[in-house]
């Protein structure tokens, strides 16, 4: 059966190249998964007064990530960290108390920079918020793109072989991860683990 996956590009630029790398996973991705993006624009700025009566659109996309079986998310670094668009996103999702809909999700994350490092800073952050919110992470392989706009068309076209290679492989093991942490799920209770921490 297809694994269904939510993913979010952290970025709302119309030129963005994480969008660009998004549309290359989505067609390197194995035939076991069906991505769909979660999309984060409409979001507005995390505010816990607005927790009570939810806005549509976080009423809608907590629901996007809730039905989803794993998520990816792709993304740029802004000042060595998430983009406030991304981050946003993850706090609503993470809200009220009680309601982590990213809980025992499992998760990739991978993202395209202009810079030499390839958004290592802005994953190692997302390391540790999806650990607070129990999201099971693939650890490896990393993928830290060095964006190179020879190399990928707008519709997701990947023109140079080994990075061709190396995306379809980062999705292969993607699949296998999902697959692994969701035929090892145990029934019983999706949310907060530990109270105490999110309060
Ligand atoms: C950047 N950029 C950037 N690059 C990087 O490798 N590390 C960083 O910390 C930052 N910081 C940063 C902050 C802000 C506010 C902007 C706008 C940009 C450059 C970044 O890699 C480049 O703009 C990418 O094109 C952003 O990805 P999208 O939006 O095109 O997907």
């Amino acid at each position: 059966m297809a694994h269904r996956i939510g993913y979010l590009v952290g970025s709302l630029s119309s030129d963005s190249i994480n969008r660009v790398l998004s549309k290359a996973l989505v067609r390197l991705a194995p035939d076991g998964l069906e991505l769909t993006e979660i999309p984060i624009r409409d979001l507005p700025l995390y505010n816990r007064d607005d927790e009570g009566d939810l806005a549509a659109p976080i009423v809608a996309f907590k629901q996007a990530v809730e039905q989803s079986d794993g998520l990816l998310f792709v993304s740029p670094e802004y000042n060595r960290s998430i983009p406030a668009p991304l981050k946003n996103a993850i706090d609503w999702g993470s809200r009220p108390w009680g309601q982590n809909s990213f809980a025992r999700k499992p998760t990739g994350i991978i993202g395209a920079s202009i810079g030499s490092i390839g958004t290592a800073v802005m994953q190692s952050s997302m390391r540790g918020v999806l650990s607070f919110l129990d999201a099971p992470q693939l650890n490896a392989p990393e993928a830290y793109i060095t964006f190179d706009p020879e190399v990928y068309g707008d519709d997701g076209a990947v023109h140079d072989s080994s990075t061709e290679e190396f995306l379809r492989h980062y999705m292969e093991e993607y699949a296998a991860f999902v697959e692994r942490v969701l035929s090892s799920a145990l029934p019983g209770h999706v949310g907060d683990s530990d109270p105490d921490v999110m309060h």
